[in-house]
């Protein structure tokens, strides 16, 4: 029986198992051999040379010298905590089989991490930056990850441009300086090139780019996903989540002094609150499109550089989070945690938007490189609460002890093996969309319009939250050296809001282009009309 009897502290209570408690213990070697001089190494005579048999120096020298692995190639600064997720009611049983969002009762175990997308490890809290919102829930039906941001849009609508976006916004190649240090060149180079950035740019020149706490800032799944009932019926989902203390920001100049006077300003927040017992609440809202509604949007569901407006899709709420319990060990729980948006359960799984598909293969992929292992399943952190079987085994680090002398299905020498034949048992069934096209390298025409909502961001805020933008803008542009690549961004402002262009040309020392053209080479090979041509 693969049953596990969820609540929430089951994977507190898995967890324990690994945690070591070294109070009153000997200190010892990893063969578990008692030390009893650890403040120096073993010498031939006390001025002499270090001996190659000192098996307690070698093994310590050796391991301190391991202790860092890859930071993440993005998301690299991090903080995490432990908490649960409970669903309100089982109202979403009508679209969803998924139990942990349908069953009021369960109290689903969640890990969470917050984190910057652009610095390193050891960059500043506060810095102009989009943040991650990964969750990861130990759900009675195996891991589900809801990777997401504190934006609701993307910057690009293709996974095959997300290297050259982040190559553009990391230090430069040449001399690895950051962005913030001088010249602001290459991202707003790459921006002013990729006018279906526009939309998220105007999230990022905005207020919700600097969060005054992880606590206080909302979260979105971006994508479009689908939801699967008990009868196989989908609809289309976007997933939010709205912090419980509202969502607040520093002011730019609040945010440059916290990161010299502390710039682990955010990470200490997090902490300090649950220590206190000030546990940050988040609420899950969905928005759901019926299959039927497909096309009735000006947008493309499949784009994610689009919300959908909650004034056509109200949200749903669904149930809500709690964060209470920090982690024991950073670099065991926060760095080594993986989470993967192709981590799907039942009731729950993904579009054809482009975006996602290519996110589908990049993490399992990078985590590969992070950890120079395909067991990186098999830490605590990423552990399942259910129990797992298959015929995996070997590689690096590899813990489970698998038994017998099959490894393979189909067999017949297995005896008493516990894996029943896939089908038999009612798993994971990827949902049955019809697919058909010609190969291409392209996008659909519906992804076109780069600016009509980055036009109703803009008309949607008030007077001061336009002036944090237009100042963002005055000072990000102002540190961009090329005059055309200032010119062009004005050139897309001007599509967006001609007040908002007037507004920024003022601060940057260039007129508003006249007859500006948005570059297309970007879209230069359309695939409805290639495929048009094509029949
Ligand atoms: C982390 C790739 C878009 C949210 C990462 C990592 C990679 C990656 C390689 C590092 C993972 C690791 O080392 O464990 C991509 C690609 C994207 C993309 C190829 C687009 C094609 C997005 C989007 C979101 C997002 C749209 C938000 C919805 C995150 C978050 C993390 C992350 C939150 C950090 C996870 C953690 O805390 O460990 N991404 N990403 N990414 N990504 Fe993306």
């Amino acid at each position: 029986e693969n049953k596990p009897n969820v609540n929430e502290n089951s994977k507190n209570k898995q967890l324990e198992q690994f945690r070591e408690d070294s109070k009153d213990q000997f200190m010892t070697t990893d063969q578990g051999v008692r030390v009893n001089h650890t403040a120096d190494h073993l010498k031939a005579g006390p001025r002499g040379p270090l001996l190659m048999e000192d098996f307690h120096f070698r093994e310590k020298m050796t391991h301190f010298d391991h202790e860092s692995i890859p930071e993440r190639v993005v998301h690299a600064r991090g903080s995490g905590a432990h908490g649960y997720f409970q669903a309100y009611d089982d109202s979403l049983k009508e679209f969803t089989k998924a139990k942990f969002l349908t069953e009021p009762g369960t109290r689903t175990p969640v890990f969470v991490r917050f984190s910057t997308v652009v610095g390193s490890r050891g960059s500043a809290d506060t810095v102009r930056d989009v943040r991650g919102f990964a969750t990861k829930f130990y759900t009675e039906e195996g891991n589900y990850d809801l990777v997401g941001n504190n934006m609701p849009p993307f910057f690009i609508q293709d996974a095959n441009k997300f290297a050259d976006l982040v190559h553009a916004i990391k230090p430069d190649p040449d001399n690895e300086m950051p962005q913030a240090s001088a010249a602001h060149d290459t991202f707003w180079d790459f921006a002013s090139l990729m006018p279906e950035s526009m939309h998220m740019i105007m999230w990022v020149l905005s207020d919700r780019a600097i969060p005054r706490s992880f606590r206080m800032m909302d979260g979105f799944g971006v994508h479009t996903f689908r939801l699967i009932n008990e009868a196989g019926k989908a609809c289309f989902v976007k997933f939010h989540w709205r912090s419980l203390l509202g969502s607040h920001s520093l002011v730019w100049d609040e945010a440059q002094k916290l990161a010299g006077k502390d710039a682990d300003w955010l990470r200490r927040d997090l902490w300090e609150a649950i220590e206190m017992g000030d546990y940050p609440e988040f609420e899950l809202s969905v928005q759901i499109v019926p299959e039927e509604d497909e096309f009735k949007f000006d947008f493309d569901l499949l784009d994610a550089t689009k919300i959908i407006p909650e004034e056509l899709v109200p949200l749903r709420p669904v149930g809500k989070m709690i964060l209470n319990r920090n982690p024991d060990n950073f670099f065991a729980e926060t760095e080594q945690v993986a989470f993967h948006p192709g981590n799907l359960v039942p009731g729950i799984d993904v579009t054809n938007d482009p975006l996602l598909q290519g996110r589908l293969f990049s993490y399992i992929d990078t985590q590969l490189n992070r950890f120079n292992s395909a067991n990186f399943g098999e830490v605590p952190i990423n552990r399942p609460i259910t129990t797992t079987h298959n015929h995996q085994g070997a590689g690096f680090m590899r813990h489970t002890i698998n038994k017998g002398k099959v490894n393979y299905w189909p067999n017949s020498l297995g005896g008493g093996c516990p894996m029943m034949a896939p089908g038999n048992m009612g798993g994971y069934i990827h949902h049955m969309e019809r697919v058909e096209g010609h190969k291409i390298r392209g996008r659909s025409e519906s992804f076109n319009d780069h600016y009509s909502q980055a036009t109703l961001f803009w008309n949607s805020i008030t007077e001061p939250e336009r002036k944090h933008i237009v100042k963002a803008a005055h000072f990000e542009l102002g540190k961009v050296m090329s005059k055309e690549i200032r010119q062009r961004m004005l050139g897309h402002f001007n599509k967006i809001s001609p007040e908002l262009a007037q507004r920024v040309s003022e601060g940057i020392g260039v007129e508003i282009p006249k007859n500006f053209e948005p570059e297309k080479s970007d879209n230069n090979y359309v695939a409805d009309d290639a495929s048009k041509k094509i029949k």
